[in-house]
């Protein structure tokens, strides 16, 4: 009777092999570190997993020794070919001396005549997927029966482990297949440096990106916040002669006014209190190079027209000093806002806006090029999963909803919340692991105001019948309607009503 019950030391090993099995390991490491477990604490040397491979077993993980070159049973070959070929656990004494024993692995020089096999096999449904073979000492026999027990239970875990891996591993490849299919085309055409997109308005941009590269323009980037504005002046600085010179970005909106000033033209010691030394401003230090000046629409007037005289005249002088410094600097700007609006304010000088808008290059937010999406989830997904060393990927379901959903904070917010879902989930995405906001029906299209109120008013019906179990009268006063109004509604809308 003893030997039929687990004890604890048994039922705590067969505890740690399901958490290392229901874990995030690959699958090769899942395997080693059962064995190691075996190892730990019931004293088990040497051991192995052998894994169904066509008609043969193969060994995927050795514990104990070095395994210099890749080993498999045929059914029925050697010890752990029976039990492949049988589906029967074995536990054979004195393994080394046995004429069954046909040392495949070598392992047999360090045995000792002390040394039992004990072989179980990996069973999934019926059939047998795989054997897990040991070798140890025993003090008793009774020990070796308890043993055994152990491992058959262990052999059972792996089976079910095996079925889960092949699960995941048909998933993960239905999924790479349509990863495939939705990628392909753009990849090799239409990606300049990271700018990924294959809509005919990216492919018309980069197309542009590409002309201007080449010249010396000044240039003006026009969009919304997070449509890559800052990416595409940095992708068209590395594209152009100027690659090798400095690329120095300004954000006029995040350095007050006063500030501003002396980081763009530098300053002499002695220019203010606190000018202790002498500062090359961005534009010196962007020589020879492209200076990005972002947010130019929150430049204040004063300094927009000493900016016009760099654009003119390609000249400058320090705050605080006479001296007339030339720079050969690219300039590149970029705004959110509308900038003819700013002028007609008064807001932004007419004769700047004239000259940064030799070249306007509108970039399209991400509603416009819907058809993008799928390739920057894609693009994110595998740029954070490198990031912090994750397999997240989404099921079809979970991708249908991020696919759906209408970005107002363009790239940025998608990249922001495709990095959420990859530090947030392991593994497998479902649409229950994304968040609320993402699932809420959106309204379409401009002038589809009365289909989504329609919408919104029969699901709420439909909720209202469902909490009230299809009990009409129940539901109306829920809703605050008469019955006769509700009748009418349930008719427009064709609901269904639930008889219980
Ligand atoms: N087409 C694209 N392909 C790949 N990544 C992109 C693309 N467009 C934008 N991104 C990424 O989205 C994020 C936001 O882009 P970026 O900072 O360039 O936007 P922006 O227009 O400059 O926004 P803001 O006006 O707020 O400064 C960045 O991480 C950028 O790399
Ligand atoms: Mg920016």
């Amino acid at each position: 009777m003893e030997s039929k019950t687990l004890k604890l030391k048994e039922l705590y090993v067969v505890n740690e092999i399901t958490k290392i099995l229901t874990g995030e390991y690959t699958f090769e490491k899942s395997l080693m570190e059962v064995l190691k477990i075996l190892y730990s604490y019931m004293g088990v040397e040497h051991s192995f997993i052998a894994v169904k491979d066509g008609k043969s077993v193969k060994i995927k993980s050795f514990f104990g020794s070095v395994l210099n070159k890749p080993v498999a049973f045929r059914k029925g070959e050697g010890i752990t070919g029976r039990v492949f070929k049988r589906g029967t656990p074995v536990v054979i004494p004195t393994v080394k001396n046995s004429e069954l024993f046909i040392n495949k692995t070598g392992i047999g020089e360090i045995l000792t005549e002390n040394h039992y096999l004990v072989a179980v096999p990996v069973r999934v449904g019926g059939e047998i997927e795989g054997v897990l073979v040991t070798f140890r000492e025993f003090e008793d026999t009774e020990s070796v029966e308890k043993f055994l027990e152990t491992l058959s239970i262990i052999g059972n875990l792996l089976g079910l482990f095996f079925k889960l891996h092949e699960k995941l591993e048909r998933e993960r490849e239905e999924w790479e297949e349509e990863k495939k299919l939705l990628t392909r085309e753009l990849q090799e055409k239409y990606s300049l440096h990271g700018i990924i997109g294959r809509s005919k308005a990216i492919r018309q941009l980069i197309d542009l990106i590409e002309k201007v590269s080449k010249t010396d323009s000044t240039l003006l980037l026009l969009g919304e916040s997070g449509t890559g504005k800052s990416l595409i002046a940095k992708t068209i600085h590395y594209e152009s002669p100027r690659k090798d010179k400095p690329f120095v970005t300004v954000n006029c909106a995040a350095i007050p006014g006063e500030l501003l000033e002396a980081e763009l033209f530098g300053y002499e010691k002695g220019a203010f209190t606190g000018a202790y030394t002498s500062k090359k401003g961005k534009f010196e230090l962007a020589n020879g190079g492209t200076i990005f000046l972002d947010e130019i629409g929150d430049m204040p007037v004063n300094l927009q027209a000493k900016l016009l005289r760099v654009l003119q005249d390609k000249e400058l002088e320090r705050l605080g000093s006479e001296k007339t410094i030339k720079v050969d600097v690219r300039i590149i700007a970029a705004t959110n806002k509308d900038l003819r609006k700013l002028v007609e304010e008064r807001k932004f000088r007419e004769d700047l806006y004239y000259r940064l808008n030799v070249i306007p290059i509108h970039v399209p937010p991400l509603r416009e090029r819907r058809e993008d999406i799928p390739l920057l989830i894609e693009h994110f997904l595998e740029e954070f999963n490198e990031k912090y060393q994750k397999r997240v990927y989404l099921t079809k379901e979970a991708m249908q909803i991020l696919l759906e959903y209408d970005y107002p904070g363009n790239v940025r917010e998608l990249a922001n919340i495709v990095e959420r879902i990859v530090i947030l989930n392991e593994g497998k995405v479902t649409p229950r692991d994304l968040p609320k906001y993402l699932k809420k029906k959106k309204i379409k299209e401009k002038g589809n105001l009365q289909k989504f109120i329609e919408e919104t008013e029969k699901e709420r019906i439909i909720e209202a019948l469902e909490k009230t179990g299809y009990v009409k009268s129940r539901a109306a006063k829920l809703l605050g309607y008469t019955l006769r109004q509700l009748d009418y509604r349930i008719k427009k809308y064709g609901i269904e009503i639930k008889k219980f």
